[in-house]
């Protein structure tokens, strides 16, 4: 009966990786949501291998409730750990290091990132870290993004959605700082980027939209093969692959759902 908790587990890739994963019912899938009154999609599938559990990722003592509240059910352990939940963009994710007005903006976008997304998977994975250490399979999944690759940075000359970017890169090394932890356990602790995904639930705004075009124009240049954002059903499909392939002699890797460093 293999076990999963899924951060961020409301909605977007994060529901879709419960949807897909608890579709086997030997797997036992808890989901992880800020708030599961909101959390429809998620509380409307109904299966019985499904578990709601409430925190915040900023939250080390909720994390910690809720670990216990996993324990309780699987007896004490967990196999997988999937950190999915994260701050995506606030409203500046339009703006570059030096387009921000007000330096104490930048210092708050740049910290409400890095308080999610760095903070909050450390938050988690020392939550359920005891628990992972009485599992049979070990791995800890983070999922990243290409936006964290030096090299697309560079080369694609994305300078906007910075402070998110910046967090994903230092998400990637607090990954390589368990893997550098843990391989002698068995661990195996990946940096996993979901490929260009439609998560979006609203229309974009003028300005998200203008963003969005320069993006994919951008994303095109950088790989003639990109032919636009894919699916939750389908990234998550990929990414799951990913996750049953990786050994413990991949742990500390910043891959993509293609397995390697194809970010598109
Ligand atoms: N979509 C893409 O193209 C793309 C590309 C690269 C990487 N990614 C990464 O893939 C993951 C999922 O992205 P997505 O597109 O599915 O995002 P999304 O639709 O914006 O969903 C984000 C999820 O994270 C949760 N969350 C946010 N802050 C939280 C907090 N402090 N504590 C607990 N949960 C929190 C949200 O919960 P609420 O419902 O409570 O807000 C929601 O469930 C993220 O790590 C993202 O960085 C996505």
């Amino acid at each position: 009966m293999p076990s999963y908790v899924i951060t961020g587990a409301s909605r977007g890739i994060g529901f879709e990786f419960v949807r897909q994963i608890s579709e086997d019912e030997n797997n036992t899938v808890f989901g992880i949501v800020r708030n599961p009154a909101t959390a429809k999609e998620l509380t409307s599938l109904k299966r019985p291998n499904v578990h709601v559990l409430k925190s915040d990722v900023t939250d080390h003592r909720g994390l910690s409730a809720a670990a216990a509240e996993v324990a309780k059910i699987t007896g004490g352990s967990l196999d997988y750990l999937i950190n999915n939940a994260a701050a995506v963009n606030d409203e500046f994710a339009h703006l570059t290091l030096t387009g921000f007005e007000d330096q104490d903006v930048l210092a708050q976008s740049l910290r409400g990132m890095f308080n999610v997304n760095v903070v909050g998977v450390v938050f988690t994975i020392n939550a359920f870290l005891p628990l992972l250490q009485k599992g049979s399979v070990k791995k800890v999944i983070t999922i990243s993004s290409g936006v964290a690759d030096l090299d697309l940075t560079v080369t694609t000359g994305i300078a906007a959605s910075a402070p998110y970017s910046i967090s994903k890169a230092g998400v990637n090394l607090a990954v390589g700082k368990y893997a550098a932890q843990f391989k002698s356990e068995g661990f195996i602790f990946l940096a996993l980027s979901p490929g260009l995904v439609d998560t979006s639930t609203k229309p974009p705004t003028p300005e998200e939209l203008e963003g969005y075009k320069q993006m994919i124009t951008a994303f095109k240049q950088y790989d003639t093969t990109f032919e636009g954002a894919i699916t939750p059903e389908q990234s998550v499909k990929m990414q799951l692959a990913v996750i049953n392939n990786v050994t413990v002699k991949d742990t500390g890797a910043f891959i993509s759902h293609h397995g390697d460093k194809r970010w598109l």
